[in-house]
């Protein structure tokens, strides 16, 4: 079997109780597997990913391309997602952008140099109530202004 630890074994066994078959629990199973592999899905994670779950490589790869919340090449030790639909664009989403990329050195799809964060832009990241907001990994932070972010975005390196 793949070279996955003990734990994230664990949890996924415990994952595919919950559903009639294996495959049905392949996406929450894989936000265990990118956690555990760095952050995102290398070519032997795919494969190791697709034995695990007993399906064609191919199948993993596509799930992978498809979402955004997966990765198919290294990101930083965190990732950023700034929402940039219209609730958080009316209310300075693209502003803040412009900020990110002036004080951090990075736009979307980009990694700071230090390796702290990647950055993106995301669609509507269901907080519109309350925008602008930006995922920081799961953490939501919301109803954001320049200081808040250079707050947030600082304390990540
Ligand atoms: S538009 Fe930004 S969270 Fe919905």
């Amino acid at each position: 079997m793949a070279d996955f630890s003990p734990e994230l074994l664990a949890k996924v066994k415990d994952l595919w109780k919950r559903y009639p078959e294996r495959k049905a629990a392949l996406l929450p199973a894989m936000h265990l597997i990118q956690k555990e592999r760095g952050g995102w899905f290398s070519p032997e994670t795919i494969r190791d990913t697709a034995e695990l779950f007993e399906v064609p490589d191919i199948h993993v790869q596509g799930i992978v391309g498809f979402y955004d919340m997966f990765h198919d090449e290294p990101v930083g030790r965190h990732v950023v997602r700034l929402c940039k639909t219209l609730s958080c664009k009316l209310r300075g989403a693209d502003e803040l952008r412009a900020h990110i990329k002036r004080t951090f050195g990075v736009d979307h799809g980009e990694t700071t140099k230090d390796g702290a964060f990647t950055f993106r832009c995301f669609e509507c990241l269901g907080h519109c109530t309350t925008a602008p907001m930006m995922l920081v990994d799961e953490e939501r932070h919301e109803n954001l202004t320049a200081e808040k972010v250079d707050r947030v975005l600082g304390g990540l390196r």
